[in-house]
């Protein structure tokens, strides 16, 4: 079973939309451009108390109800174990709190549960963080990365009925002017210290292959949005921001674009690359919805204002240009044909219909939201946020 399975029985929406690829699922295999197929038995998920594994996760579980689940997370501010609470009562999920960089632990866990895969989403994620703090990305986004893959050279000594997933994002091809696509063979230029942690954590899993033929797979997805996201990210910043009645700091001017990719389609894209990529090949993952920050942000404040009742275009007063991030990448946009061609994969989800969603649930979730935040959450944001609200550059 497969994540389009999970979703089909849940939505009637989807259902509609989605029954033809169904009818044509059956004979999915002869279409997908691939002949590799990996089907995960025993599997070390780094990072899945984060916000896209733990989404990964609570559909993975569900969707392979024969496969074991280890996830190995260090619980930093943005790990949450609470979010998979509802898994932990059954046997085909563990949880192991501890840092990918430690070599003893991982390879205990590994010589314990035999792993067949490991599928990799730890790392520090958020740009500004690495702004403030660069060596942090260094030790787990590459060093961590590293120890995993020595790791698994060393339990899995030439074998071939294995893969070592690692998620990366589109921020290690730098930025991209008005015009134009990433593809999987675009150079890498990366700009911050979040996307050069990242994409030297890239190369180093490519090396792993070239060099000892480790079965790897790579996918470089846009931003995310959705449920569980940490509210440092723009997306559940400015709900949150909206819904107390708080200054919501647009960077710059605001016309720095993004690709949003909602993170159910993300973690159903990565259940497809893991089962039927090739061994050593890439895969770029786009949303296919590009907007301005400004448009996101303003399309996110009418929809507070609708969920809450509030006469249209309340929240728009709270918009606060600030000082811009410094090196701030200008747009990110990809090209997925490569996904949808080889292995019939591409989103599902309409951006506002998504963003909707998402708001009700960050609404209907005001304990997490609360819980998240009581960390050091204030602290950071009186560190990144307290001089640009208080000298904004200018105002709408
Ligand atoms: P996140 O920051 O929400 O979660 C990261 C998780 O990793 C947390 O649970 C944290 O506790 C854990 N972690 C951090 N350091 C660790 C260490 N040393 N050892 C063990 N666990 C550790 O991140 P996310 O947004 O869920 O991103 C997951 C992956 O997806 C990352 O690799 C990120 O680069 C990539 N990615 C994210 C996006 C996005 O928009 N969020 C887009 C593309 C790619
Ligand atoms: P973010 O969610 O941090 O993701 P990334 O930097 O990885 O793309 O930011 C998304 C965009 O929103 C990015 O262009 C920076 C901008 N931004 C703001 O304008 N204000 C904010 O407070 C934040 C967090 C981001």
């Amino acid at each position: 079973m497969d994540f389009l399975y999970l979703e089909l029985q849940r939505c009637p929406t989807l259902q509609r939309g989605l029954i033809p690829a169904r009818d044509s699922r059956q004979g999915r295999r002869k279409r997908l451009a691939t002949t590799a197929h990996h089907y995960p038995r025993s599997v070390l998920v780094t990072g899945g108390a984060g916000f896209i594994g733990s989404n990964y996760l609570l559909q993975a579980v569900k969707a392979h109800p024969e496969t074991r689940f280890v996830n190995l997370d260090a619980l930093t501010y943005a790990g949450q174990r609470e979010n998979l609470a509802a898994l932990e009562a059954g046997s085909a999920y563990t949880f192991v709190q501890g840092d990918i960089a430690d070599l003893d632990l991982v390879t205990a866990l590994s010589e314990e549960h035999a792993f067949d895969t490991v599928l990799h989403f730890a790392a520090e994620s958020h740009v500004d963080r690495s702004i403030l703090d660069p060596l942090a990305f260094v030790r787990t986004n590459v060093m961590g990365t590293a120890t995993l893959l020595e790791c698994a050279r060393r339990a899995w000594n030439g074998r071939t009925d294995v893969r070592f997933h690692h998620i990366s994002t589109d921020e290690v091809f730098g930025s991209l002017g008005p015009e134009g696509l990433f593809r999987e063979d675009t150079a890498y230029d990366p700009r911050s210290p979040y996307s050069a942690s990242k994409a030297g954590a890239d190369h180093l899993v490519r090396a792993y292959h070239e060099t000892y033929g480790l079965p790897i797979v790579i996918s470089n997805a846009s931003n995310n949005y959705g449920p569980f996201q940490y509210p440092e990210k723009l997306i559940p910043l400015v709900i949150q921001n909206a819904v107390a009645g708080a200054p919501v700091p647009v960077y710059g001017k605001g016309d720095n674009v993004r690709d949003w990719l909602h993170v159910g389609d993300h973690c159903s894209a990565i259940d497809r690359i893991l089962q039927y990529a090739e061994p050593g090949s890439t895969y770029l993952v786009g949303g296919g919805e590009e907007r301005s920050n400004l448009e996101i942000v303003r399309l996110l404040l009418k929809l507070v204002d609708q969920a809450l009742d509030r006469p249209e275009g309340t929240s728009l007063k709270l918009i606060q240009f600030v000082t811009d991030r410094p090196g701030h990448d200008f747009r990110y946009a990809l090209d997925g044909s490569k996904l949808a061609t080889d292995l019939d994969w591409t989103p599902s989800r309409n951006l506002e219909e998504g963003l909707r969603e998402t708001v009700a649930w960050y609404l209907a979730n005001g304990t997490w939201m609360e819980q998240t935040r009581n960390r050091s959450y204030d602290e950071y944001y009186e560190t990144q946020y307290r001089d640009r609200i208080d000298n904004p550059t200018e105002t709408t």
